[in-house]
């Protein structure tokens, strides 16, 4: 191995391949070991989740990529999740007794050693060969809770297995409520205590990154993903009628909520909320919790990063239900504003995905690992020694200032 690594780098020095640095990039990624290796010698070695996007980017193949970096339209919304964040800033507090800081969090009767979860993501095994199963397994040694997508390249029960007890399921709504019916009960038989449900793609969206990087990538998606391509039926469709059916649909309304709670004794999550009115009607439709989120900012090209949506949905629900925010959280600090502005936990999409398509399972610890090391170190520094105590007046609006 060593010899190869040898030899790649007298190619990238040699005067005959100057200018082609894309062919040795893909001689580099030849060998996924050794390409993670040029960034990274293990996950332990990354000081932040950037440090393990740079190293999956060597090794998950570009078409992949771009379904995982890809925004909508020009991703105004995709950098504002994140940028949003220095709007804030943490006010600290002295003499205060930090040597125990208390990160557990709780909801439905589910305990967690910290409020930062996995949110759902599609296609796992695209970024990992241990896709969903890496994720599941380092979701059950950390303790964290972990989201699984409809688009789950692994099937439900497997990754139930995997995790050991209370994964949650994120259902896509369908345009055929039998389908829908049948997955929801599938989801509980493996056990799930909660199903989210996605209501941020009523209409389809544009995706240019991910449409852009699957051009220029030259492999064939049937030598790998059969004849249907990238867009063949997942796991979670063994067993429904696919004729005519599309993942989302446009037609809902907010009595799907009733009719959802009708057919499940899971509780119901409503992921993709952005604003107060519709966090009120979530309360009045029966809903059981909110996830205000923007798929990441794939979905509507709004501009407005979810922590800007935070408050009003905070002040609308008046704590009557668990609010979990996505979107943008890529330091412990962020997930710290987010909940000094009201949200019971925090969820992470990419961060995680890059941890496992650099290292797998390893890779999605380290991620977990960071994000709540800083997320202590935020505690610590502000006096603030349990979720509870992390109030607005832990944190300052530089805008309101
Ligand atoms: C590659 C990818 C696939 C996703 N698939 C789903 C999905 O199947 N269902 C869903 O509700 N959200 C999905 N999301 C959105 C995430 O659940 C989450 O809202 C978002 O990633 C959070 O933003 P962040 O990536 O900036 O952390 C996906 C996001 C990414 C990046």
């Amino acid at each position: 191995m060593s010899d190869r690594r040898e030899f790649l780098k007298y190619l990238a020095a040699s005067p005959l391949l100057f200018g082609m640095p894309q062919l040795v990039e893909a001689l580099g990624n030849a060998t996924t070991d050794q390409a993670v290796e040029q960034v990274l010698k293990s996950a332990a070695d990354a000081l932040n989740v950037f440090d393990l996007e740079a190293a999956a980017r060597k090794v998950v193949p570009p078409a992949h990529w771009g379904y995982m970096a890809t925004g909508s339209d020009g991703e105004t919304t995709l950098r504002a999740n994140h940028d949003a964040y220095s709007r804030y800033q943490l006010r600290v507090r002295r003499f205060v007794d930090v040597s125990r800081i208390d990160m557990s969090m709780s909801m439905f009767g589910q305990s967690f050693s910290s409020p930062i979860i996995l949110c759902p993501v599609g296609s796992q095994r695209g970024f990992h060969a241990e896709g969903e199963l890496a994720v599941a397994r380092a979701a059950a040694s950390r303790k964290q809770l972990q989201i699984l997508s409809t688009q789950s390249s692994t099937p439900i029960e497997d990754v139930a297995k995997a995790r050991g007890a209370g994964l949650w399921y994120q259902l896509y709504t369908s345009n055929n409520f039998e389908n829908t019916a049948k997955m929801v009960k599938r989801a509980e038989a493996a056990g799930c205590p909660v199903v989210a449900v996605t209501v941020d793609l009523p209409g389809g969206r544009n995706t240019e990154t991910d449409k852009r990087l699957a051009r220029e990538d030259t492999r064939t998606c049937a030598a790998c993903h059969g004849p249907n391509g990238a867009n063949g039926p997942k796991p979670m469709f063994a067993g429904l009628d696919m004729k005519g059916f599309t993942l989302t649909s446009g037609t809902l309304t907010w009595d799907f909520i009733k009719r959802l709670k009708d057919v499940t004794s899971m509780k119901v999550m409503i992921k993709g909320l952005e604003s107060g009115e519709d966090a009120a009607l979530a309360v009045s439709s029966g809903a059981d919790g909110i996830i205000v989120s923007n798929h990441g900012g794939r979905a509507t090209e709004t501009g407005r990063a979810t922590i800007e949506c935070l408050p009003e949905v905070v002040q609308a629900v008046g704590g009557r239900l668990p609010i979990i925010i996505d979107g943008g959280i890529r330091r412990g600090t962020d997930a710290f504003k987010a909940l000094a502005l009201g949200a019971t936990a925090v969820g992470i999409g990419r961060p995680y995905i890059w941890g496992l398509g650099a290292f797998g399972q390893a890779g999605v610890e380290r991620t977990l690992q960071i994000l709540d090391t800083e997320l202590r170190l935020a505690m610590v520094g502000c006096g603030t020694t349990s979720l509870k105590a992390i109030t607005s007046k832990a944190i300052i609006d530089t805008r309101r200032v």
